[in-house]
């Protein structure tokens, strides 16, 4: 399972893509780059500080739950779920879901260049934070996965890959690899694959099966149908 930010819309959370969307308003190259943190950390901060104000108020959707009942579900039937996300947020988590796998990483950690320590953070972010770790200012940065830099846990991933007999991307557009690259790959494999989005996304085409419609309708469908199946 692939969620991306289309499944947090409808929670209020702005997508990338869409129209009047986070990258429609803003350079990602002036925000979400390792060089963009460089030359103006505290740009940088002020954007992230604002998404993480944000997110604090906001509440998961019924995509979110029906991803736990699914989780809980496959569980009871003897299978499992792998839940890997791009989104920053932690609705997943906040409906209840286990084991989150973050490849993009969490706008509630910060992570010390300096030292290295990842820790739980929800106030604002600078330039004068210090590092609970090493008690050094300076080098606090949110722990999000930056453009040119590796998302967290690939291995992870195609190993989790490599065992599922089905994969569905949730509410993401298909433009960012290696996350866009997953669909193909599954189908290459021999999974059977979904998309539910609110329109075809840049991947449609790989996809077996498509689903289009608002995440808190259609997620929900989904799963009592998956549930069903699996008996
Ligand atoms: P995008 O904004 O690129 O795509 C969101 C997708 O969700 C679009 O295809 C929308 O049509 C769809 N969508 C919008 N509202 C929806 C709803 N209510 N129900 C279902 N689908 C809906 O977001 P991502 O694909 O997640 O990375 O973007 C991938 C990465 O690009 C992000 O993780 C982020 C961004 O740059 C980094 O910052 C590194």
């Amino acid at each position: 399972m692939l969620t991306g930010a289309g499944v947090s819309a409808e929670s209020g959370l702005g997508t990338f893509r869409d129209a009047g969307g986070i990258w429609a308003r803003f350079d990602p190259m002036k925000l979400a780059t390792p060089q963009a943190f460089a030359a103006d950390p505290d740009n940088v901060h002020e954007f992230y500080n604002a998404r993480r104000r944000n997110l604090v108020g906001a509440r998961p959707n019924a995509g979110h739950h029906a991803l736990v009942r699914l989780g809980e579900g496959l569980a009871e039937r003897g299978g499992g779920l792998f839940l890997c996300t791009q989104n920053i947020d932690d609705l997943h988590e906040q409906a209840g879901s286990r084991a989150v796998h973050h490849m993009h990483g969490e706008l509630l950690r910060a992570l010390c260049a300096g030292c290295g320590a990842r820790t739980v953070w929800r106030e604002d972010l600078g330039t004068g934070t210090i590092c609970p770790g090493c008690g050094r200012a300076g080098a606090m940065r949110p722990d999000v996965v930056w453009f040119g830099e590796m998302p967290y846990g690939l291995d992870a991933i195609e190993a989790a890959l490599e065992e599922s007999d089905l994969f569905v991307a949730i509410g993401t557009s298909g433009a960012v690899y290696p996350a866009a690259g997953y669909a193909a790959q599954a189908r290459a494999w021999g999974l059977r694959t979904c998309e539910i989005n609110l329109e075809p996304s840049d991947n449609a085409h790989v996809f077996g099966e498509r689903l289009y419609g608002p995440a808190s309708e259609m997620v929900p469908a989904f799963v009592a149908q998956i549930l069903a199946e699996a008996g």
